[in-house]
């Protein structure tokens, strides 16, 4: 038997040094390791071998197999890498070609603003926070002011995550001033840039997924004033020019007094087709924040006030980058991501 290992070995190794491609290769392969190969037929046969043979054939057969193994590897390199130098060798082959592109993809144009954005802010000493896309309905409607059976839940239809509608989709980025308060210690001014989704019907500006960049100041006889005047501060940096900005009233129930805030539009005197011929582009709602929303947040409004707003994050790229409809930005077409 022992013999029989040898004859198999010295048979296996001639023929892996003949061999010159891998076919040759995974034929000595499956004559010899495969599952019928003669190596694993005499490993199968060994329970039926007279017992004082089992160990030694077992083993020897076994170490037979690890060895093929391992010198199928080292052929199967050496031969590739003969077939490299081969193809160096050759009349085609220049070394000093450069190699082929590798491409780059680039930056969202929502993120390229929002990184904008957030620079702005940061600069004026703001905080940027995130918060869940995932929201309880406590903080998205209910520590906002807005109760269960509230009419304004209508403005805002949302995908309800569970069938006791506990978890929502945010459908604002307004929560993330709740959850502002409750971790930071006023005064305070942060900014909660993200995602948000509406059960909303689509077209060139309106999208169920969106994103929405929220503002909250917290500190002391806080103004309406402050409000505007960071808002232009921003606008001045963003669109490098100073805009007219004009407050409406505007109803949300987490601020009291509220607003719609409109801007001049950056990019006409007399009308045009982005302002719709009015001269006027909608920005944010915002407005004071109401006493009962610092309450909700552990905020005390004898002691604290302030503001809060927020904008669409893609109605601003669009309008930053002249883009006519908002089902791009999700659409994936490379031909509009590659203009960025
Ligand atoms: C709100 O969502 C309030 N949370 C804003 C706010 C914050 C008011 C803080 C007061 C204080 P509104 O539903 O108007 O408000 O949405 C804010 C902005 O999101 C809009 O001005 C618009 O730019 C953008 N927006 C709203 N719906 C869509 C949509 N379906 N697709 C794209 N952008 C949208």
């Amino acid at each position: 038997m022992e013999q029989r290992l040898e004859e198999l070995r010295a048979a296996a190794l001639e023929r892996l040094g003949a061999a010159q491609t891998e076919e040759e290769l995974r034929a000595v392969e499956r004559d010899f390791i495969g599952k019928e190969g003669s190596v694993s037929e005499l490993l199968a046969s060994v329970p039926s071998l007279p017992p004082e043979e089992r160990p030694v054939v077992g083993k020897g057969a076994n170490l037979l197999k690890r060895d093929l193994v391992a010198e199928l590897d080292k052929r199967r390199a050496a031969l590739e890498l003969a077939a490299i130098e081969a193809q160096r060798e050759g009349t085609d082959f220049d070394a000093t070609l450069p190699p082929a592109g590798v491409q780059r993809g680039s930056l969202h144009p929502l993120t390229l603003v929002r990184r904008e954005v957030e620079a702005i802010f940061v600069s004026m000493g703001y905080e940027v926070l995130d918060g869940p896309e995932v929201e309880l309905d406590y903080y998205n409607f209910q520590a906002l002011n807005i109760p269960a059976d509230h009419p304004a839940r209508e403005m805002q239809d949302t995908f309800y995550c569970d069938s006791a509608g506990t978890l929502v989709m945010r459908t604002q980025t307004s929560p993330v001033q709740i959850r502002a308060m409750e971790r930071l210690t006023p005064p305070f001014r942060v900014i909660a840039p993200g995602r948000v989704f509406r059960n909303e019907e689509q077209d060139a500006t309106h999208e169920h997924t969106f994103h929405q960049v929220e503002g909250l100041v917290v500190g002391e006889g806080i103004t309406v004033g402050h409000l505007t005047g960071v808002l232009k501060g921003f606008l001045r940096q963003l669109f490098k020019k100073e805009l007219e900005v004009r407050l409406r009233p505007g109803y949300f129930p987490f601020v009291e007094p509220g607003f719609e805030l409109d801007i001049r539009c950056p990019f006409c005197e007399d009308g045009c087709r982005v302002c719709k011929q009015t001269k006027w582009v909608e920005f944010c709602g915002c407005g004071m924040v109401h006493p009962s929303v610092l309450t909700a947040g552990g905020v005390d409004p004898e002691e604290w006030n302030g503001f809060a707003f927020g904008f669409g994050l893609d109605r601003l790229v669009m309008l930053r980058y002249g883009i006519d409809d908002l089902r791009h930005f999700m659409g994936g077409d490379l031909r509009f991501l590659e203009q960025f």
